[in-house]
Parts: C-alpha cells; structure tokens; sequence
C-alpha cells in the first residue's frame, strides 16, 4: 500500500536573505525585505494548500533593533502596512494571524493594529500564522524562567510542579504545537535565537533559495525534502 505523503503540521521559517537579494541587485536593502513580503504571500497560499496547520515566521528578531534606524523603521512600516493590508485576504483563505513577541516596545498605533488583525482574522480555521515579531527566544525562556520562580515564591505552585509541561505553557508559545519541520533559506545554517526550547525534535532544511525568490513551488519542494525525512525522537524505527 503506498503510504500517504508526511505533511509537517507546523511549518516555522527564517526568512533570510532579503539584504543579499537586494545587493546582487543594486537596489538598497529595503527593497529586499518589499519583495520578501511578495514570498509572504506566496508561501501563506502554499501551505494552506498544503493542508499546513501552523506557519511562523520569524520577521523580526529582538537583536534587529541594532540594525540602522532606517532600515528598522522601513521593516515596521513595511510589517505594519503588510498586516493591516491583508487582513481582509487572509481572513478569506482562512487564516489566523497570531503575533508572536514582546509588545512593549511598540507605540500604540502599532499594538493597536496588531489587535485589529488578530481580531479580523480570529474565525480563520484552516491555518494560523504566526508572526514572530520583537522575538528572542533566550528571553522568552528566561522570562518564561522568571514567571515560574513568581509563582513558586507566591505559593500558587510547588518546584517539584516545574517540569516540561509548566515550562512549555509559560512560553510565548503556550497553545502553539511545537515545529516539526525549520527551513532558513538563504544557506545560513543556524537558529539565531528562534524557538530553541521548541526546536527539539524538529527536522531541519537550509536551501540556499534568498527569500524573495523562495515562492510556491520552493515551498512544495521543502515538503517533499520532509515528507523523505525519517522521524524517530530518539527511539529506533523498525526496517
Ligand atoms: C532577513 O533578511 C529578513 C528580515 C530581518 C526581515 C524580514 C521582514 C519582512 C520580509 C517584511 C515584513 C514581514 C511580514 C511577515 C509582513 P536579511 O536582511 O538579514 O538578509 P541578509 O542576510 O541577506 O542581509
């Protein structure tokens, strides 16, 4: 009998390259991250056909503050003007959005426009998406680390009751299924700082596509690279 093809439920992407994209252009490296928005779009269309439950994208990083101010300021615009714009359409194809990461360092116009399209899109039942935004994950965990010690010193819970489970559920992730299958485009082979706890037992892809050019059929191929991969968490498979 032929078995059915593996599709990952939760799908979480580093979108990388944006700046390099740009340069073989000469173009600046905002233009990057404006055609970056295009795969966005094309890679949110893929999965839902796919049957993807869970998309995240890593779009900000906590370290990007350290970026020049105008190429932060372009990637917020960019990011705010991206999400307010697209609501209606994601809400259409059925889509959840979630953002993921620490609001407060946003103005209010931002934290309001977050809420706006967390609330349009609420209904959406066939794929959430999750945009990392303002997100560390060392400091998700040192936060969640800190929750835990308030709540322990509280009496509202014992140490012993610290374990995998209460950890998990005091990440930025509480309710978000951990991710079976990491790609980061652009040939970089590592996690900068994206759900490292989250990560354990995901498969991971680093094609060398720059993310402007990673579009529908780039994304089928990542699931074909999955759907070969031999999942055992530690234990071994039968031959
Ligand atoms: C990494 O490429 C990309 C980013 C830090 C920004 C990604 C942001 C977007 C695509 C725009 C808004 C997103 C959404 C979800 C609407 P890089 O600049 O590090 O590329 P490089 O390594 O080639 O310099």
């Amino acid at each position: 009998m032929k078995r059915e093809k593996a599709i990952p439920s939760h799908v979480a992407i580093i979108m990388d390259g944006n700046g390099r994209w740009a340069k073989q252009r000469g173009k600046e490296r905002y233009e990057g991250h404006l055609a970056g928005v295009d795969s966005v779009r094309n890679v949110v269309r893929a999965a839902v056909r796919n049957g993807v439950e869970w998309l995240t994208l890593y779009a900000f990083s906590t370290e990007n503050w350290g970026r020049p101010i105008a190429e932060v300021e372009a990637i917020m615009q960019l990011f705010c003007k991206t999400v307010v714009g697209e609501g209606d359409e994601l809400a259409r194809q059925g889509v959840r959005v979630k953002i993921m990461g620490e609001r407060t360092h946003f103005s209010p116009s931002v934290i309001e426009m977050i809420e706006r399209i967390e609330n349009t899109t609420s209904a959406g039942d066939k794929l959430t998406l999750v945009l990392a935004f303002n997100y560390s994950s060392r400091r998700e965990i040192m936060l969640a680390a800190q929750s835990l010690a308030q709540r322990v010193a509280s009496g509202e819970m014992g140490v012993e009751d610290i374990n995998e489970e209460a950890l998990s559920a005091s990440l930025m992730t509480a309710n978000i299924p951990d991710p079976d299958f990491i790609i980061r485009t652009s040939g970089e082979c590592r996690l900068s700082n994206f759900l490292l706890w989250q990560a354990s037992y995901a498969e991971f892809y680093f094609p060398e596509t720059l993310w402007p050019d990673f579009d529908e059929e780039a994304f089928d191929r990542a699931l074909e690279v999955y759907a070969e991969r031999d999942r055992r968490y530690g234990l071994v498979t039968e031959d």
